[in-house]
């Protein structure tokens, strides 16, 4: 596998389907409409757009481990690292912790006392850049069907985890900041992006 520049939408859909079979599940189809929203809002802020797909659509990879919660995002650092891929495995990482909170996942940790601590640490020294923002915001904006609004999203997490605690809260709430953020680099808002005649997730060319 080369590295994180130069790794191709073949390559990146490959690894997911690969991953599909060890753990099929809606998140197959959750990544493929982060990884086309971001590629979309990458294409109009003037991002690297094939960049921005391949991290929507290796966020989640490590759930090829197994139905776990939070852990998923440092299993899929480390499958990303071992393959060479440092740009994704980062993505792995930050898109869970917009706000560098460890607690907003109190009531769905399983990770080990050891990867908390490295997972701590580790969003501790990132300095977030547009592609972290992105796919944090995009996390927010693909369901297994289709791209949908925050707001949507938001009430789907919640009725999945109604005893999310404050720190979950201010988190989702950040995604409208982000949202504010995208819309004002792409000079349009999200809402006409993704009109709804349009969201058969038909992004913008290359
Ligand atoms: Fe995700």
């Amino acid at each position: 596998m080369q590295g994180a520049e130069n790794l191709s939408k073949e390559q990146a859909h490959y690894l997911l389907h690969e991953a599909e079979g060890h753990n099929p599940g809606p998140w197959v189809g959750h990544s493929q409409h982060v990884a086309l929203a971001a590629q979309a809002i990458a294409f109009h802020a003037g991002m690297d757009s094939l960049l921005a797909y391949t991290l929507g659509l290796l966020h989640d990879i490590g759930r090829r481990n197994g139905v776990y919660k939070i852990r998923h995002s440092i299993d899929g650092y480390r499958y990303l690292e071992s393959l060479g891929l440092h740009h994704h495995a980062r993505i792995s990482i930050t898109h869970c912790y917009t706000l560098k909170n460890m607690a907003q996942y109190n009531h769905m940790d399983d990770f080990s006392r050891s990867e908390r601590s490295f997972v701590a640490k580790y969003i501790r020294e990132q300095e977030y850049d547009d592609y972290d923002r992105l796919i944090q915001l995009c996390d927010f904006l693909g369901l297994p069907d289709r791209i949908c609004r925050v707001e949507e999203r938001i009430a789907d997490i919640l009725s999945r985890n109604p005893d999310a605690g404050p720190a979950h809260m201010e988190n989702m709430k950040y995604k409208y900041r982000l949202q504010r953020h995208f819309e004002l680099r792409m000079g349009m808002s999200l809402q006409t992006l993704f009109a709804p005649e349009d969201n058969a997730a038909q992004p913008a060319s290359q």
